[in-house]
């Protein structure tokens, strides 16, 4: 049942570039420039006139509702406002009529984030469900939605379902912007026919497996670890530190690389390891500079960079390269050496990297 690998959660990282395409199918047609997503069809003209958007989740799907926020404002130009399930749940939000709440839930099943859909239904929002599991509660409760359709995860540590929601919800970025005319016709084309690309491009980057080990046995008895990245690359640092500290059990924190000067520059000295998304990017200068702070304090740097890149090998400790891509689907490519990163650590700790203490698959109490 485990195809031949140790573990369900490597098998699970294995298993993305497969499962992103199983995703889209269907659902893209690069050379027209369409995205078709039949499960929110019906409200396609909403969409065109939605003010807001509210996105509701808890622990990785709330990641992946960051990576979310950046796409439809870059793309779709609708204000997101992400939130956790638990906090919104409790502070008698604003919510109208008019909003439309996306809830992003692998389960289906996550207690909180279906009480805040309970909630926000009540107050007349329309609710759009990001789900994995077809058939369980969440997508019952919502009025329309998309299934992510990865398969089944078993591993206690989402990974492929992260990669899922992240590709769904880009889909919906993509949509949204189709109906309200903020993308060109020919830009649709070059995203779509990029994204098309990019389980090849995932595949590729599994390649680095090897290496990431023995990367991992350098970092293996570190007691703290901070990740830092910038845009898009920020959810992406928070989803690399919650993998670590999961399974691994070793503290990490994720952080806006620039916020890092404004308190968790303290920590650095030599013993402290930094993963920095540094990829080729718009902030790819700014993310240096950032390095070089951390190198001064004699920091540890490991940079996931763009292949072929030359400069922050100058600066880095050790780097992992992954291909280029637009900054669009960034997440989805740096994702993948950092589950594998902590995947490698928690396995050298000895630690249950399928189920690790005290966490369960879905948490259906709040
Ligand atoms: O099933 P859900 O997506 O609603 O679950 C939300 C979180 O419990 C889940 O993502 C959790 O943070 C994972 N263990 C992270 O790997």
């Amino acid at each position: 049942e485990k195809g031949g690998y140790e573990h369900f959660m490597l098998k699970e990282i294995f298993e993305q570039s497969r499962s992103i395409r199983d995703c889209m199918r269907g659902r893209i047609y690069p050379n027209e420039g369409i995205v078709q997503l039949g499960g929110i069809k019906e409200y396609a003209e909403k969409l065109k006139n939605v003010d807001r958007i509210i996105i509701v989740a808890c622990g990785t799907s709330w990641h992946a509702g960051l990576v979310a926020e950046y796409l439809i404002e870059e793309y779709a130009r609708i204000p997101v406002e992400v939130e956790y399930a638990s906090e919104f749940r409790y502070r008698n939000p604003i919510i109208t009529e008019k909003d439309v709440v996306i809830a992003i839930s692998q389960s289906g099943e996550t207690a909180d984030t279906m009480a805040a859909i309970e909630m926000a239904k009540e107050r007349g929002a329309t609710i759009f469900g990001v789900c994995n599991v077809v058939g369980s509660s969440i997508p019952r409760l919502t009025h329309a939605g998309v299934y992510t359709h990865v398969g089944p995860e078993i591993g206690v540590a989402s990974t492929k379902a992260f990669t899922g929601q992240v590709t769904v919800l880009t889909l919906m970025a993509f949509y949204m912007a189709q109906q309200k005319g903020t993308v060109s016709h020919s830009k649709l084309v070059e995203l779509l026919t990029e994204l098309d690309c990019i389980p090849e491009k995932i595949q590729r980057a599994l390649e680095s497996n090897e290496m990431i080990e023995k990367i991992a046995a350098k970092f293996k008895d570190s007691r703290n670890c901070l990740f830092l990245g910038r845009g898009s690359g920020f959810p992406v640092a928070l989803e690399g530190a919650l993998k670590l500290k999961e399974i691994s059990y070793i503290h990490a924190e994720g952080y806006p690389a620039a916020e890092m000067k404004h308190g968790p520059i303290a920590l650095i000295d030599e013993e402290m390891p930094v993963v920095v998304i540094a990829t080729k990017n718009s902030s790819y200068e700014k993310v240096i500079s950032n390095i070089q702070e951390v190198k001064a304090r004699k920091g540890i740097v490991l940079a996931i960079v763009t292949e072929g890149d030359t400069e922050v090998r100058k600066m880095a400790d050790y780097c992992i390269e992954i291909p280029d891509s637009s900054e669009a689907f960034l997440p989805l490519l740096a994702t993948i050496p950092l589950q594998l990163l902590s995947y490698h650590i928690a396995l050298m700790r000895g630690c249950n990297v399928d189920q690790p203490r005290n966490l369960a698959k879905s948490v259906t109490v709040e």
